[in-house]
């Protein structure tokens, strides 16, 4: 069973490398955001609470994504292992993870931060100009991930992998790979 996270600043390609590390891993890619983006497309009741946080950059409020999660994580698929993207983004709903996995007696193999620079990061979100991804949401996604995500390197040290985010997608997924070698 392969159990893992992917942390990094936005922009630092984590849905890119998770579809293609879910594709060699054969485990599902479960990203919060695609999730979210999802709901507020078909105007749900969750996708109506989740837009003006995603408009505006702010995290979602951790019970209605630790409820979604707990959610996906229970569905079929997700027994064979999963890569998480964008979830946990703070060391509450990393508390949550911990629960939720402890309920089924499994742990994560591992945590990996993929590392990139501010400015490539502000660089990569313009050219591609996702709703939230104006120059104000970017600095406030920015900040939160400073202020509330990045405690999570702390919070899973004995787990982390921190892998360099910069070169093409295929270098770097080779790269993550190399890293988990011994871990999943
Ligand atoms: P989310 O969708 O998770 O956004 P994010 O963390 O801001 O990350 P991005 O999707 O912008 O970037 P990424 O790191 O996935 O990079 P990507 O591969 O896309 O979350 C959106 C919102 O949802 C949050 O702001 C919040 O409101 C809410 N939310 C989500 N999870 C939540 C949670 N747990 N709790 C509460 N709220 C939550 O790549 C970015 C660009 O770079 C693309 O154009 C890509 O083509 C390009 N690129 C990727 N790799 C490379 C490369 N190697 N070289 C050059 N370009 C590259």
């Amino acid at each position: 069973m392969t159990r893992l996270v992917l942390v990094g600043p936005p922009g630092a390609g984590k849905g890119t490398q998770a579809v293609a590390l879910s594709e060699k891993l054969r485990i599902p890619h479960i990203s919060t955001g695609d999730l979210f983006r999802a709901h507020v497309g078909e105007q749900t009741p969750l996708g109506q609470e989740a837009k003006r946080y995603l408009d505006s950059g702010e995290l979602v409020p951790d019970s209605v994504t630790n409820e979604m999660v707990r959610e996906r994580l229970a569905e079929p698929d997700a027994k064979v292992g999963f890569l998480l993207d964008g979830f946990p983004r703070n060391t509450k709903q990393a508390d949550v993870l911990g629960e939720i996995l402890g309920e089924v007696d499994t742990k994560l193999n591992a945590v990996i931060q993929l590392q990139v620079s501010e400015d490539v990061v502000v660089d990569r979100l313009l050219s591609r100009g996702r709703s939230d991804d104006t120059e104000e949401v970017i600095r406030r996604r920015q900040q939160i991930y400073v202020s509330e995500t990045a405690p999570l390197l702390e919070y899973y040290a004995d787990i982390l992998v921190t892998v360099d985010g910069v070169g093409t997608v295929d270098e770097i997924s080779a790269r993550v790979l190399e890293a988990l070698r011994d871990r999943t």
